[in-house]
């Protein structure tokens, strides 16, 4: 350890989650480092969202912390802990019901930016910078999420958790909605923004392969217990677990995949 290494933006220990009776993650702890992309895997109902939508504050653990850059965001006063979160973006898997249909884009993301001033002309800089992150034009601004295709809107959302600068973005499915060519699109804007902005970033993805090609650590969840987490390539080549040696035996041609 030296002085100069910096906390992580997000480290959660011993987290446990319940919902009623049932104990869906059991003393989680999970590192994501800076400026690097973390792919979270693992079958159906491992506890993948449960994970993230617990980071964000949607769901709220038995025990454990949420560090982010180190501070415990449940250790911390009401707008403290808001903008701790800010910092930590969440981008849900349905771009269909994740933005709201009465608001223009323009509106949404003026909201993202600043939700007590969420006038989209007082932000338009902004806006119009964000849009073209995710490769959008401006003319989106006045437009309503129903005027656009499912990809578009997974820019949108995107777009949304960019524009607050955060430190993390967490990506829960992203692409799972959408046609096959769509989501090598979105992938590909993703590997480009993971070049060009500075947060770090955690992929919660069902496909091995494009976890491989986006990321360069890997999470293994098995029923609510992350099992085994390292650099992808050593992981995959080098399974620990017996869970993620399965994982890795039943994906066809895992080998094979390439975003161009
Ligand atoms: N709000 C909730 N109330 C009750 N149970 C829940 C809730 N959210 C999730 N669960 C349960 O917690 C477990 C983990 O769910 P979670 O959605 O985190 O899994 P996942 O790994 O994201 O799965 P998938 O790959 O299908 O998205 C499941 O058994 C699920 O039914
Ligand atoms: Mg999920």
């Amino acid at each position: 350890m030296t002085a100069t290494l910096e906390a992580p933006p997000l480290e959660t220990r011993g987290l446990h989650v319940s919902f009623g009776r049932a104990a869906v993650l059991r003393d989680v702890n999970l590192v994501v480092p800076a400026r690097t992309a973390v792919g979270l895997v693992g079958e159906s109902g491992s506890g993948k969202s449960t994970l993230g939508k617990t980071v964000v504050g949607i769901n709220k653990p038995r025990a454990g912390q949420v560090l982010v850059h180190g501070e415990d965001v449940f250790a911390v006063g009401r707008r403290r802990r808001a903008a701790m979160r800010r910092q930590v973006q969440y981008i849900p898997q349905d771009p269909f019901s994740s933005l709201s249909p009465r608001r223009t884009v323009g509106q949404t993301l003026a909201e993202a930016l600043d939700p007590l001033r969420a006038r989209p002309a007082d932000h338009e800089e902004a806006i119009v910078g964000a849009l073209d992150q995710v490769r959008l034009d401006p003319g989106a601004m006045a437009k309503y999420p129903h005027q656009f295709s499912g990809g578009q809107r997974q820019r949108i959302a995107i777009a949304r958790a960019l524009i607050v600068g955060p430190q993390l973005v967490i990506a829960d499915e992203i692409t799972s909605a959408l046609d096959v060519s769509v989501q090598a699109e979105i992938l590909k804007l993703l590997r480009t923004l993971e070049e060009t902005i500075e947060a770090s970033m955690l992929f919660i993805s069902h496909n091995l392969a494009v976890v491989q090609a986006l990321c360069e650590h890997v999470v293994v969840m098995y029923q609510g217990v992350i099992v085994e987490q390292g650099r992808v390539d050593d992981v995959y080549r080098n399974p620990q677990h017996d869970y993620t040696r399965r994982l890795l035996a039943s994906v066809p041609g895992s080998k094979g995949f390439r975003l161009d």
